[in-house]
């Protein structure tokens, strides 16, 4: 069986979908890699590419021209992105950039993409699904950056974090992911500065600590009040 099969296999949008399908779908995906930090699209450029990601995390975010950057979500292996260009045929909403050393991706072009979905409703419930719980996640960031400060921000972003690239060591929980505080400032929605007397408050009180751009939350308990 070919990588890609066993791959779209277990992508969670071709969950409802019979072999002999996947192996269609496998034959008019294409594999393309990007090395660290390249850029796969920027926001504002014409796109009717789908890509769903093989391996290594991408970045989505919105950039202003004065280089201020707003994280909006990072794509994990098995997640879809650029769907929002192909369904209202706008310019592409935000920037994807590759996050470790290489990510590889499949990519789909809108004509194959919208056939699939006529195709199989299923692939079209299941990125129903999927874009709600993104609605979500927005609605709750727009309700933490209306009502709550930076330190609160902070101290809920990295229990996000720890759920999704946290790795349990111990009762400690280790987020596997190099970040710069810049980094950090770039999610929750705040200045590097600000940020960065947040993590100071937040390693005095034991709660988390930094080393090699790397965050251990030592007492997630502490963090799950956010
Ligand atoms: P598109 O607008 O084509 O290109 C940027 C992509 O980023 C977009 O499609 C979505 O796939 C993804 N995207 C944009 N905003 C968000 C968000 N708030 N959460 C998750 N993904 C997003």
């Amino acid at each position: 069986m070919g990588n890609s099969l066993v791959f779209l296999q277990r992508v969670s949008i071709f969950s409802g979908v019979g072999q002999d399908s996947l192996e269609r779908i496998a034959g008019i995906t294409q594999e393309k890699s990007f090395p660290k930090k390249s850029i796969i699209f920027h926001e504002g450029d014409r796109g009717d590419t789908l890509y769903i990601l093989k391996s290594g995390r991408v970045k989505i975010s919105k950039i202003t021209e004065d280089g201020r950057e707003k994280t909006l979500a990072l794509m994990q292996p098995g997640e879809f992105f650029g769907e929002m260009a192909i369904f209202d045929e706008q310019p592409r909403s935000a920037t994807a950039e590759v996050l470790d050393e290489q990510a590889v991706v499949y990519t789909l072009n809108k004509r194959d993409f919208e056939r699939l979905i006529i195709e199989h409703p299923t692939i079209a419930l299941k990125i129903m699904r999927d874009l709600t719980r993104r609605i979500r996640l927005v609605n709750q960031q727009v309700e933490d950056l209306a009502f709550k400060d930076v330190h609160e921000r902070v101290a809920s972003t990295l229990k996000n974090l720890a759920e999704v690239e946290g790795r349990p060591i111990g009762a400690k929980v280790l987020i596997n992911l190099k970040m710069t505080h810049q980094d950090l400032a770039n999610m929750v929605g705040s200045s590097r500065e600000t940020v960065t007397r947040a993590l100071n408050r937040l390693q005095d009180e034991g709660i988390i600590s930094i080393s090699h751009q790397q965050i251990t939350i030592n007492q997630p308990k502490q963090l799950q009040m956010w």
